[in-house]
């Protein structure tokens, strides 16, 4: 197996969409509005972020899974669907279940051998993060799962990325990140770790005055290239 690049001495990954893939919800929004899912979870993620980012600059900390209430609230007024007390329940319980992408069990597996230490940084609460973890059966992958709720703020604030080098007890250029949503990628490049924006869907990278390295898997990562 190759060595790790020596300036990398952990991994931390994002969750939702990079580890995890939010879509995932849209066949429980399709089941309970046929042939709405992907509309409804598009627009659900969008406003979900768009709720951190607004509650953070208003000075608020709610925790992730109000945000992804309120934003699931929202979607269906805008679509103009019902969502009783029930229904949005149980496609709030669908967020706490999601599927890990494909690659990424392999990943973790590979990056564990290698002794490397991974952790989750992530919006999400305590509670919501260790659900999905733990519902993907991916847990002992993780030597710590990290979450906002520490600091009642969300990403991209940098008090949110300085949890992981207090917790990890390393300077952020030994940290390598991982995260595929760009705004992300831009601000933990910004705060100093070494980022690999991952782009499995050949998106455009935001104007953020950012430049990560670009993966399109997590199979590319750095610490898996030959030395
Ligand atoms: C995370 C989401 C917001 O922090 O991607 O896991």
């Amino acid at each position: 197996m190759p060595p790790i690049p020596p300036a990398i001495r952990a991994v931390v990954f994002d969750l939702y969409g990079t580890l995890y893939d939010v879509h995932s919800v849209a066949g429980a929004c399709d089941s309970r509005y046929a042939g709405r899912g992907m509309d409804i979870s598009t627009l659900w993620r969008q406003k979900q972020l768009e709720y951190t980012w607004l509650r953070s600059l208003m000075g608020q900390y709610i925790p992730f899974e109000q945000a992804t209430r309120d934003a699931l609230v929202y979607t269906c007024r805008h679509l103009g669907l019902d969502l009783d007390q029930a229904a949005c329940d149980a496609l709030c319980d669908a967020y706490l279940k999601l599927s890990p992408y494909p690659e990424v069990p392999g990943a973790l597996g590979r990056l564990n051998a290698l002794g490397v230490p991974l952790a989750i940084l992530s919006n999400g609460s305590v509670f919501s993060i260790g659900e999905v973890v733990r519902a993907s059966g991916l847990a002992s992958s993780f030597s710590h799962l990290l979450s906002v709720e520490a600091v009642r703020v969300f990403k991209p604030d940098f008090r949110v990325y300085q949890l992981a080098c207090d917790t990890l007890r390393l300077p952020a250029a030994e940290i390598l990140f991982v995260s595929s949503n760009a705004w992300d990628a831009a601000g933990a490049w910004h705060f100093g770790f070494q980022v690999c924006w991952l782009n499995r869907d050949a998106r455009t990278f935001d104007e953020l005055g950012a430049a990560p390295r670009v993966i399109r898997s997590l199979d590319e990562l750095p610490v898996f290239a030959p030395a």
